[in-house]
């Protein structure tokens, strides 16, 4: 099963959305790979740097071009799971990751300039695969907030989960995993899982 953690929008919460999303996928049954799209490799950089026991049962696969994320993914088995870390900017690199993709998870913010981001991302998912949103660093008691989710469901567009924003989670790789972090994408997890299976 593969995962794509998709957003065309730099800084949204991709990178921090696929490490979260590869611990809970650890902790689970199956074997469960971080596929590194970006050039950057942040993701990456993260899991090996990491002190977290959680990591020593993901693989990580560095695939920043069309050819190594088409063999990473190619080598993805039926009962293993994927999730694919994205860059920003890179149109035909996200519409590869796509093409094989379960579930599609988009990380987004609240903000003015966020909605257009997450509609054009929207339009390239294939049709049939499942897609929700995730809002990361979330002040979930602010109006924005509340206006954002209102408009998202009037939209019918998935809302899979919202991530609080938090210190631990912003420390990213300098720190453990939050579990504030950790709480809120289990949400998210479940139901692209659950996606997944009943598409
Ligand atoms: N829930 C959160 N609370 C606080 N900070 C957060 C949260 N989620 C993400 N951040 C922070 O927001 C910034 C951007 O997150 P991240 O690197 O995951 O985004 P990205 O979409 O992968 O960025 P890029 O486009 O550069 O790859 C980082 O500094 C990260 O620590
Ligand atoms: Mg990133």
């Amino acid at each position: 099963m593969i995962v794509v953690v998709a957003a065309l929008k730099g800084g949204v919460g991709k990178t921090t959305t696929s490490v979260y999303l590869a611990a809970l996928a650890a902790q689970g049954r199956r074997a469960a790979t971080l596929v590194d799209a970006d050039a950057q490799a942040s993701a990456a950089e993260w899991l090996d740097g990491a002190d977290d026991d959680t990591f020593e049962r993901v693989t990580v696969v560095e695939a920043p071009t069309e050819r190594l994320l088409a063999k990473a993914l190619g080598g993805i088995g039926r009962d293993d799971v994927a999730i694919v870390d994205t860059p920003p900017g890179h149109e035909r690199l996200l519409a590869k990751a796509l093409e094989s993709a379960d579930a599609v998870v988009v990380p987004t913010r609240v903000g003015g300039v966020e909605t257009p981001r997450v509609e054009a991302v929207l339009e390239m998912v294939p049709r049939k695969v499942p897609v929700g949103l995730v809002i990361c660093s979330a002040r979930t008691y602010t109006r924005d907030y509340q206006d954002m989710i209102a408009g998202w469901t009037e939209a019918d567009v998935s809302v899979w989960g919202s991530v609080p924003e938090r210190v631990a989670i912003a420390a990213g790789p300098e720190a453990w995993l939050s579990v504030d972090g950790l709480d809120a994408y289990r949400g998210v997890w479940r139901r692209a899982l659950r996606a997944a299976r009943e598409s």
